[in-house]
Order: C-alpha cells, then structure tokens, then sequence
C-alpha cells in the first residue's frame, strides 16, 4: 500500500492537512519572542469561541491525559469529595486520575454505550451534598457517545450550585458546538490530535473564573500543570515550559483553516460525516453500539458479529489502506470505531465504506455492492440539507 496514503479513520491522531504538515516542519523560533508571542495570543484567543467562553484559555504541552491531571490538580485538594460520571474507558481514566492525587471519589458508572442519566446524577448529588466537583466526559471516544452536557451541568448546577463541573472534551471540542460559559461548565479539556487537525503533544483547557478562583485555594500537588503559571506567562506571550514548538505551528494552521471553513461549516461537515457512518455500517450488517439518541458526532463504535473473523476481516482492511480503530478495555475484541473527526471529509468515509463493502464481499458476508456507499452518502447529503431525508432513506 506504499503508494496510498492511509485511509486514517481512527478517532485520534487524525490525519493532517498538508499545510498543518508543512506547519510542523518549520525551522524553530524563539519561545521567547515576538513571533511566538503573537501566534499563542492568536491560538488562545482563536480557541475561545470553541468553548463558547469569554475565560482564559491555557495550553499545556501534554497528552490529553495530562490535560485531564491539571484539571483535577488544579482545582481540588486531597480529601475533596468528587463525582465521577463514567460512561467508558475515558470517564474511567478521569475518575482514577482524582482518586490517585486523594479525592474523595464516588464514582457513578453507566452501562457502556448509554449517555449518563440525568436522574442517576441528580440523585447522587442529593445523597453528597458536600461534592466539591463533577467529572463528566464530553465525547466518551471508547463507546461513540456524546453525553448532553448541557442537560447533565444543569441537573449539577440545580442541586449542588457550588460543585465544579470538569469536563473531558478532548474528542468533543472543536468538532462540535459548546457552550461553556452558558451551560455552567467550568474547567474543559481538549486534545491537539483530535479536531484542531494537528499531531498530539498539546493539550488546551479553558476554566471559568470560579475554576480560576477555586486554584488559589486548592492543594494538590502540581508544578508543571499549574495553569496558574501557564496563565501568568501567557500576559507576557510566553508558556512557563518550553513549548511543543511544531505542534504550536500546527494548531495555529489548522485553527486558520478552522476559521476560514467557519465554525457552523465545520461542524455541519462533522455532522454530516457521521450520519454517513451511522447509516453505511447498519447497511453492511453490522449493530451500531451505541444508544443512537445520543450517538457521537467525531466516532461511530459498531459490534463485531459473532459469525466475522474479526482479525482477518480487519488485516484485509487495513491491506486496503483504511485503518479502523478496535475495542478498548472490557471492549476489545467486541467492538470497532470508524473515526470522523478533524480533517474529514465526507470522499474519505464514502472511500472507507467501499472499502469496507470489498472486505464485507470477501469476508464472504451477505452485502449489496453499493448499498453501504450509497446509504452513508444518501444520509450525508441529508444531513447538509442538499436531499429531504425521507427521500435519502437510509440512515434513519
Ligand atoms: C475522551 C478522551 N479523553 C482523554 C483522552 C486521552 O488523551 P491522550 O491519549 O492524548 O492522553 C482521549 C484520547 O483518545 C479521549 O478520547
């Protein structure tokens, strides 16, 4: 497959744009200069209207991991009694990363592949009402579901108006709308890899002022991810810690090419290119896996049938230039994902359906040549609104 790019339809690292590519291959500047002073003012600055936020915004060199750390470290102190909102893999992670730095953690798990239940929350809060913060998770990559945050940060800002609200959105933001500083969200976390179109290595968390005001006071330990010292340097144009330099470059690029697409167009692209997903992967036979009422916008998780070698199936795939994500944790080997966040377009999951229709044929499944391609494009099309959606058929 030398002469192909990848087809690379894995939520995250997501494939890049040329010009971001020729972005990380710059010569380096000074961290301390004018230059590099102008373009963080930019990318900060650039990023708020993704968080629907007025607030500062920092950028930490990390993996979305490390973003997740700060955001407990900096806001809770040893002790501090927490709700965990898991719905996966991800809001897992965010719970043990607050019960490893001694929060008092009361984790409230979901079945995988359902959002979180509001009443399930709200009766959580009622039962504690000393929480000092709840963690949620945005898009829970492992599962394709997006949680309705503003319905969840509201139950939380009923019951308990003094708890912080955390949110994961390292696969979220971006992508799709938010509205932070009007759904009562107080800390967010996002991913350089994810829908800024840009390699990994940064990590961008915007806080409220209560969260800003919560870090005088809060003890945990933290150095590095002290977002105070990362405000603070940032007035002067500057990041305390020498940045990811070509990522810096790169974030830049793809948030120019962020605006200059719009925000609405990028997120009706997004939009569109998961309707193609959830309406071309029933239409190979395989079961989507999550609750669709609340199915991902940036990743589609589908089973893996009993009766499909799954390794085989996805070795052809992968031969064929298309690279599918797998299971994660308890969902390994029972699931797949098909990625569509950041640069994508809708050619590229018309290309992956096609392919994966070959692989289906091959496999010796029963599929209609073009049923899956012309159902993801016919629910496509749909959604940007160019076919009524009755008369596109599939997807529904
Ligand atoms: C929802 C979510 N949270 C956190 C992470 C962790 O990010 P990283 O792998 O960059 O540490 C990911 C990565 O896929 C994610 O999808």
């Amino acid at each position: 497959m030398d002469r192909f790019e990848p087809n690379l339809r894995i939520p995250g690292p997501t494939a890049l744009p040329s010009s971001v590519r020729d972005a990380g291959s710059r010569q380096m500047i000074n961290h301390r200069g004018p230059e590099f002073a102008t373009m963080l003012e930019r990318i900060l600055t650039g990023m708020k209207p993704f968080f629907g936020t007025t607030s500062d915004v920092a950028m930490i060199t990390a993996a979305g991991s490390g973003g997740l750390e700060a955001a407990i470290v900096n806001v809770l102190s040893p002790g501090d009694r927490v709700l965990a909102v898991s719905i996966g893999s991800f809001g897992d992670r965010f719970a043990k990363i607050a019960g490893i730095y001694g929060a008092a953690v009361t984790k409230l798990d979901m079945e995988w592949g359902q959002a979180a239940d509001p009443t399930a929350i709200r009766e959580a809060l009622q039962a504690d009402p000393g929480v000092k913060a709840v963690l949620l998770t945005h898009n829970e990559t492992s599962t394709g579901v997006m949680n309705p945050i503003p319905v969840l940060a509201a139950v939380v800002r009923e019951v308990s108006p003094g708890a912080l609200i955390l949110v994961d959105s390292v696969s979220g933001l971006g992508a799709v709308p938010f509205e932070m500083d009007a759904w009562g969200v107080d800390l967010v976390v996002t991913g350089s890899q994810k829908a800024w179109m840009a390699a990994p290595g940064l990590a961008m968390i915007a806080a409220s002022d209560r969260a800003w005001r919560a870090m005088e006071t809060a003890t945990m330990p933290r150095f590095y991810l002290d977002l105070r010292a990362h405000r603070d340097a940032a007035v002067n144009g500057q990041t305390p810690f020498t940045p990811a330099i070509a990522v810096v470059f790169q974030v830049d690029e793809g948030l120019r090419l962020m605006h200059q697409e719009g925000a609405d167009a990028v997120f009706a692209r997004h939009e569109a290119c998961a309707a193609a997903a959830r309406a071309g992967l029933p239409a190979l036979g395989f079961e989507l896996f999550a609750d669709q009422r609340f199915a991902s916008r940036t990743v589609t998780a589908a089973v893996v049938p009993d009766d499909l070698d799954w390794k085989a199936f996805n070795t052809e795939v992968k031969r064929r230039g298309v690279i599918l994500a797998g299971g994660q944790g308890k969902l390994t080997g029972r699931i797949f994902r098909l990625g569509h966040l950041g640069s994508v377009t809708l050619e590229e999951i018309l290309g992956a359906f096609s392919t994966l229709e070959i692989a289906s044929l091959g496999a010796g499944r029963s599929v209609t040549p073009g049923a899956a391609v012309g159902a993801a494009q016919a629910a496509a099309l749909a959604s940007f609104g160019l076919v009524a959606a009755t008369t596109a058929g599939a997807g529904a």
